[in-house]
This record gives C-alpha cells, sequence and structure tokens, in this order.
C-alpha cells in the first residue's frame, strides 16, 4: 500500500502548548494510596512517595497535572486533606463507593508534584459545594499570608503560595452519575459566578468550564452552548472527555474513533465561535480536554465489583492493562490533537498511575511501563513546536463511525529551535506495508533521520508485572531520506516515530 504525505515549512497549524501532554490523577482506586503514595514502600522519600513513579513520571515528562478528580471531586471536602495526618477524617467517597484516608491532600500533592517536575492543575467541587469553598480553596493556595486561610496554610507547614494557575470549575456536571449533577443553566450561573469570585481575587487565573462528559451525550452540544453563554466572559477553556472502547474486538472499527474525536472538537469549536460571535467578544476560549485514554478492558468486571463492595480503602479499580493495540489507539489520538491544537491547548490523558494509566505499581514492589506509556512519551518529547499541516493521499476504509478513513494516521511537528522534524505515524492497515514517500518542503536540507518502531504480532500482548517489557519500542530501520525528502516504511500494524535533523 502507498502514501504520499508533504510537509511544508509554512504550511503550519499552530504553536503547540506543551500542556497538550497533560494528565490527571484522582483519588480513585490505587492511583493516590499505593500509586504515588506508599510510605512504607522500600524508594518511599520524606513524604511518602514512591520515588521509583515519581522517576517514571519524570521520564514520561508530563507538564501538568489534573488532580484530586473526576468524580471523585464532586463530593471532596478539600479541608480533609490539611493539618496533622493523624487528625485527618476518613470520608466516605460516593464517586466510587470506598473509604477515603485523606492520608494525601493538597500539601503531599504538592510536593508530589515539584518533585514530579508537573504544574498543579486543581479542581474545585462544584457538585456537592459551592463559590464560597472554592473562595476559600483558592485563597488557602494562592494567597500570600495575612487571612484566615492563607495563615493556616502557612501553619501547616507551607510558607510561600503555590500560585496555582489553572483550575477547572467542577467535573463532568452533565453526567447524572454526577453527585451535585446540574442542568447547563443551573451549572452556568453557578461557574460564571464562581469564575467571578475566583478573578476577583485574581484575573490571571486560567479557568476550565465543564463541557460534555462525551459526545454522545443527550445534551451535546446545546450543553456546550448554554454553558458558553453563560460563562464565555469569564473562562478560558471549555472542558471535554472521551473515553475509547474495543468490546467488539474490531480493529479497524477501533482505530477509526478517533475520526470521532476529530469531529467531536470540531463541533465543539464551531459551538465556541457561535456563542463569541453572539456576545460580540473578542476573547478566545479554548478546549482542554482534560480526560482521555482507552477504557473497557476492565470496565464491566469493576462496575460489577463495585456494587458488591463494603468501602474499601485504595482497591483495585479501573487497573486496564493495556495491550499493543492500545499504543496504535493512543498514537492516533495523541496524533488528532497535534492536528487540532489550534483550539486544544490542554489535554490530559487519564489517568497517570495504576487508574487506566501508563504507570503500573504492586504495593511493596516493582512499578512499570503499560504499553501505552511510549506514544505518551514519544509525543511529549518531542511533539512540542509547531504542529504542520500535512498534506495526506492515501487509501481509505469505511467504519461505521465515519467514512474515508485514511490507513495511515500521521502528524508532523517542526521545532525550529532544536532543528528538528518530528512525525508520528501509525499504519492501521493489518495486512499491509505502508510505503511512503514523504516531501519536505522549505525546511532546508535533511541531514539525517532516525525511526523508532513500535510493533508486535500480537495486538493482544501486554506489559504485566510478571513479563512488564513485552511490548517496548526499537530502532527501526523504515526510514531514509530520499531526494527532497524521506521514504518511509511502516510494517502492518504499527506505531513509528520518524525524527528529522535539519
Ligand atoms: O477517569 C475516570 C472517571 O471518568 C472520572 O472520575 C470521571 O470524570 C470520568 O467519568
Amino acid at each position: 500500500m502507498e502514501a504520499k504525505v508533504t510537509a511544508h515549512g509554512r504550511f503550519t497549524i499552530a504553536e503547540i502548548d506543551k500542556r497538550l501532554y497533560g494528565s490527571f490523577l484522582e483519588h480513585l482506586g490505587r492511583a493516590v494510596y499505593t500509586g504515588i503514595h506508599e510510605p512504607g514502600h522500600p524508594t518511599a522519600d520524606a513524604n511518602g512517595m514512591r520515588r521509583d513513579v515519581i522517576d517514571l513520571v519524570r521520564e514520561l515528562d508530563t507538564p501538568i497535572c489534573r488532580y484530586p478528580g473526576g468524580n471523585f471531586v464532586s463530593a471532596y471536602n478539600w479541608e480533609d486533606g490539611i493539618g496533622p495526618q493523624d487528625q485527618r477524617p476518613t470520608r466516605l467517597d460516593l464517586a466510587w463507593r470506598t473509604s477515603e484516608s485523606n492520608q494525601v491532600g493538597i500539601h503531599e500533592y504538592a510536593a508530589w508534584a515539584e518533585a514530579a517536575n508537573t504544574e498543579m492543575m486543581l479542581a474545585i467541587n462544584l457538585g456537592s459545594r459551592g463559590l464560597d469553598e472554592a473562595r476559600a480553596f483558592v485563597e488557602y493556595v494562592n494567597h500570600p499570608g495575612g487571612t484566615y486561610w492563607s495563615d493556616l496554610r502557612r501553619q501547616n507547614g507551607q510558607a510561600d503560595p503555590w500560585g496555582v494557575k489553572v483550575w477547572c470549575l467542577g467535573n463532568e456536571m452533565d453526567g447524572p452519575w454526577q453527585v451535585g449533577h446540574k442542568s447547563a443553566e443551573e451549572y452556568g450561573h453557578l461557574a460564571n459566578e464562581t469564575a467571578k469570585a475566583l478573578r476577583a481575587f485574581d484575573k490571571s487565573l486560567e479557568l476550565i468550564v465543564c463541557g460534555s462528559s462525551h459526545s454522545n451525550m443527550p445534551t451535546y452540544p446545546q450543553w456546550e452552548a448554554s454553558v458558553l453563554e453563560a460563562t464565555y466572559d469569564q473562562v478560558d477553556y471549555i472542558s471535554l472527555h472521551m473515553y475509547f472502547e474495543n468490546h467488539e474486538k474490531n480493529t479497524a472499527e477501533f482505530l477509526a474513533l478517533p475520526e470521532k474525536l476529530d469531529k467531536y472538537i470540531g463541533t465543539v469549536s464551531g459551538v465556541i465561535d457561535y456563542v463569541k460571535a453572539k456576545k460580540r467578544s473578542k476573547r478566545d476560549v479554548k478546549i482542554s480536554f482534560d480526560e482521555w485514554n482507552v477504557w473497557y478492558h476492565e470496565r464491566e468486571e469493576d462496575a460489577r465489583r463495585m456494587a458488591e463492595w463494603d468501602w474499601p480503602h485504595a482497591p483495585r479499580l479501573l487497573e486496564d492493562i493495556y495491550n499493543f493495540e492500545d499504543v496504535l489507539q493512543v498514537g492516533c489520538i495523541l496524533n488528532t490533537f497535534i492536528r487540532r491544537s489550534d483550539v486544544v491547548s490542554i489535554a490530559c490523558i487519564a489517568q497517570l498511575v495504576n487508574v487506566i494509566a501508563p504507570i503500573m505499581t504492586e504495593p511493596g514492589g516493582i512499578s512499570w511501563r503499560q504499553t501505552i506509556y511510549y506514544p505518551f512519551k514519544f509525543a511529549s518529547a518531542h511533539g512540542r513546536g509547531t504542529a504542520l499541516r500535512l498534506d495526506v493521499d492515501c487509501p481509505t476504509y469505511d467504519a461505521d463511525v465515519a467514512s474515508n478513513v485514511k490507513y495511515l494516521d500521521i502528524a508532523g511537528v517542526h521545532d525550529g529551535d532544536a532543528g528538528t522534524l518530528s512525525f508520528f505515524a501509525i499504519n492501521r492497515n493489518g495486512a499491509e506495508t505502508m510505503d511512503v514517500t514523504l516531501g519536505l518542503e522549505g525546511f532546508g536540507a535533511a541531514k539525517s533521520v532516525e525511526h523508532t518502531l513500535i510493533k508486535h504480532d500480537d495486538l493482544e500482548a501486554r506489559n504485566t508485572l510478571s513479563a512488564p517489557m513485552t511490548v517496548v519500542p526499537e530502532a527501526g530501520n523504515g526510514a531514509k531520506i530520499e531526494g527532497n525528502g524521506l521514504r518511509l516504511t511502516l510494517p502492518p500494524y504499527s506505531y513509528s516515530m520518524v525524527r528529522v535533523m535539519l
């Protein structure tokens, strides 16, 4: 199968916001307890945080990390997580039917985020609570001192404010499953008033209002229109979520789902433009795609177990073990975000550790990289710079979710400072090798090229506790400089990163 791709130095999409490679940690299952936090672990630091996990997060290089939820946040009292740890209350977490010990709160998370080299992105409870608790939390976190909340923070051991910039105004407030679920009108009003109060404190905060939980929600996309009409002047981003499932074990359909993601982003971008025009506004609102991932492997079994259990603390929950097929999917999702980086500024893989996550841990034992760790790591490391608008000509197939799905999914990024071009390419055809002629125009001559390949004969191959290195990247030999560009050979069902030194 043949494909022709052209990249031109002047044919660009946008400067990529590095927060496109954000992540998410929720008080859910073992994400926090025995995920990042395990005081008795041989690698634990003074904060009780696993150093082996911090090292893997640093290697993944995720510039921002959303916390503490997720559905959890909608019945969370942030004050439960401050002060002496032995005096913190244990509470019921209504979202996941578990017990929350509050041994990790904002202080522990902040110290972890600094160690893991990631910026905090904090979510406010607008489900069971409201404006008053939100303004107290922001004052606690960001005010230098001399007030009740800021002095309490100082008393609790943190003299300097953390200066958190990015705040989520609730989570998935359109979802009937959410504690404190609201109509678009109710939520829009509350979010707007909360945003006004937070802006009165600091107008430079970056505020994210909830969009739809997914594009199959019955209220989508009217929810976005109503919420933005109520909040447009006060917010910077609208949040979207999407999880990718393959219950039918149909790889072609599964790998076509990023087309649905692309349409979802396009539609919401249109709604943003509509509200902006209607309001005669000059400000821009962008998309924060702050939950995305493959999530289906353990989903039904988890729902069954959850319905039966008796409020356990940090149980195994949502621990999907990813396979090689998911590498291809995550590669296509990240490519979609790069191609939509003109409207998507922030995106967060959901989640980071143990819970539908690229990193897994065993209590008292090792931590390891899931298969999906690698495409994320490569995009985060080399997908920064200017997104290129590639011209792609290749055979297509028709799927239920979209017609004319290109067998070659490719995104390109030019880093002018480093003098590199990076291409991320997925061959969505399982039967044929893809021979790609990639023309490079307007960049100057290519000096050298490197190919990194992820390929496994078994789409179901997984990295597990006993075999953590089953699916790993390897040096490929499928990229050659040829004439004014490259010739790429991409094996059937494969992920490739091709880097050109200019
Ligand atoms: O990431 C898991 C859950 O998915 C989050 O708590 C929620 O926001 C979403 O429905």
